[in-house]
Order: structure tokens, then C-alpha cells, then sequence
């Protein structure tokens, strides 16, 4: 299989079952536009992103990695309104992306865009004894991917679903040699993930328009 077929399935798919979307639409555009890497998820994985947090029932979500706020576009429309999500980026460039983008959607009441290094304000979000999200997504720098999890699991309860992005990575994911540090911190992730009691957790590759990659899934069971 080649990635032109992917691509033929994907668009196929988003066809079928996402509707022309003109603030996602400008979102991309708007990123593109601005020298973003295009590593927003795609059209089909942004509503699946709404349906597992409406199927979670979250009204609290907190995100790690905005880029240009398009999944956490996706994301901010499963709350009700009142609902909040936060999410976190580091590069100040992005950020303006993404909040003007927020605005555009309607989501700046909703969405708490924070700006700086994720393990800060992590820390900070902690310290403020902030009340335990309902979904974490974990979609920022790999190689923080294990200090993401150990935050997640203190932002959590039992209950609250964790999905982490791109923990497949063209399957270099099983090559436990591997000198990258995306790589060495996909499975350190993904180690810590299956030695930790207090979740129930799984992974699932994908290919797609964003290529060969996979996502994994978390509920928290236990304090
Ligand atoms: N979730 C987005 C894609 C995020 S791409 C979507 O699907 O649409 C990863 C983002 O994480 C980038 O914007 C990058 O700047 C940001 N990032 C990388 N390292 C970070 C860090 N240490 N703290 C916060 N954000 C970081
Ligand atoms: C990269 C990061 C992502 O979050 C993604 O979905 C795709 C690629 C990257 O850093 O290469
Ligand atoms: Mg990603």
C-alpha cells in the first residue's frame, strides 16, 4: 500500500463523513500561511477526537501541544458550554496561530490557550490544585512524552481517558536501539504505560494522509 492510497481513502472518508468546515478550513490555511509544520491531526482523527471526548462525556479537557489549534478545535466543540479546555504551547509564533484561530472558532470562552514550556506550566497547574480533567491529550514534544504521562496521571481520576498521539512513528517505534530521541521517548512512554497499575491502556497503529502512525488510549482506574 502506498501513501497516494491512504490519501485516496482518507479524502474518500472525509467526504463521506465530515462536512466542508470553513473555521477548520481557515485554521489550516491560517497555519500553512504561517510556516507551521503541518502536524495537526487529520480531518478523520479531529472527529474522532470529538467522539471519544463526547463519548467520555468530558467537560474539562486539557491538551499538551496546540501547534495551530485545530485539534483543539475539534476537541473544544464536544464540551458544553461551559465546559474548558486547556491547552499548552511552547513556540509563541504557533500560539498567535492557534488564537486566532480560537476567536475565529467562537471557542476564546471556552479555550485557555497557555503559553511556555508544558512541564511549567504543568507544574503550575498543579500547584493551583486545578480539578482533575475528564481527557488529557498528549500531542507535543516526543522525547517529553514520559514526564507528560507522570503530569497526566496527577491531573487525572479514575476515569479520565488519556490519548496520546504518535506513538507508532513509521514503526521505528520497534527499534529499541534507535538514537532518536522521539523514538527513545515514544517507548519509554509506552514502558512506563504497561508497568502502571493504575491505568488500563492500549495502541493502535493508523496510516492515513499524515502517514504511518498510531495513537494510544488510557483510562484511568485507580488513584
Ligand atoms: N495537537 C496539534 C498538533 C501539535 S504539534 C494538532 O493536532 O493540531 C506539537 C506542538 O507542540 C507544536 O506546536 C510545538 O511547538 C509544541 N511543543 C513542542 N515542545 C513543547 C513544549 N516543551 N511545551 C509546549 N509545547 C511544545
Ligand atoms: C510530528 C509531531 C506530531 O504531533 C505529529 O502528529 C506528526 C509529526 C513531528 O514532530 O514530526
Ligand atoms: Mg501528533
Amino acid at each position: 500500500m502506498t501513501q497516494e492510497q491512504w490519501n485516496a481513502v482518507d479524502r474518500y472518508i472525509t467526504d463521506l463523513f465530515i462536512p466542508p468546515d470553513p473555521v477548520l478550513d481557515i485554521t489550516l490555511q491560517s497555519s500553512a500561511a504561517a510556516g507551521l509544520p503541518p502536524h495537526n491531526v487529520s480531518p478523520n482523527q479531529g472527529k474522532l477526537l470529538l467522539l471519544l471526548a463526547q463519548i467520555q462525556g468530558a467537560r474539562t479537557i486539557l491538551e499538551i501541544g496546540t501547534l495551530g489549534a485545530y485539534s483543539t478545535i475539534w476537541l473544544a466543540r464536544a464540551l458544553p458550554t461551559d465546559g474548558r479546555l486547556i491547552t499548552l504551547e511552547a513556540n509563541p509564533k504557533h500560539a498567535e496561530v492557534a488564537y486566532s484561530n480560537i476567536v475565529n472558532a467562537g471557542l476564546k470562552d471556552i479555550v485557555d490557550l497557555r503559553v511556555g514550556q508544558a512541564l511549567d506550566i504543568l507544574t503550575q497547574l498543579a500547584a493551583e490544585e486545578v480539578s482533575p480533567f475528564d481527557l488529557i491529550f498528549i500531542d507535543a514534544d516526543k522525547p517529553n512524552n514520559p514526564e507528560y504521562l507522570k503530569w497526566a496521571l496527577k491531573l487525572s481520576r479514575p476515569g479520565t481517558l488519556i490519548i496520546a498521539d504518535n506513538v507508532v512513528r513509521n514503526g521505528t517505534v520497534i527499534d529499541s536501539n534507535s538514537n532518536d530521541p522521539n523514538v527513545q521517548g515514544i517507548r519509554r512512554f509506552n514502558e512506563i504505560l504497561a508497568s502502571e497499575p493504575r491505568v488500563s491502556a492500549t495502541a493502535i497503529q493508523t496510516v492515513g494522509s499524515k502517514g504511518y502512525d498510531g495513537f494510544a488510549l488510557i483510562r484511568v482506574i485507580a488513584d
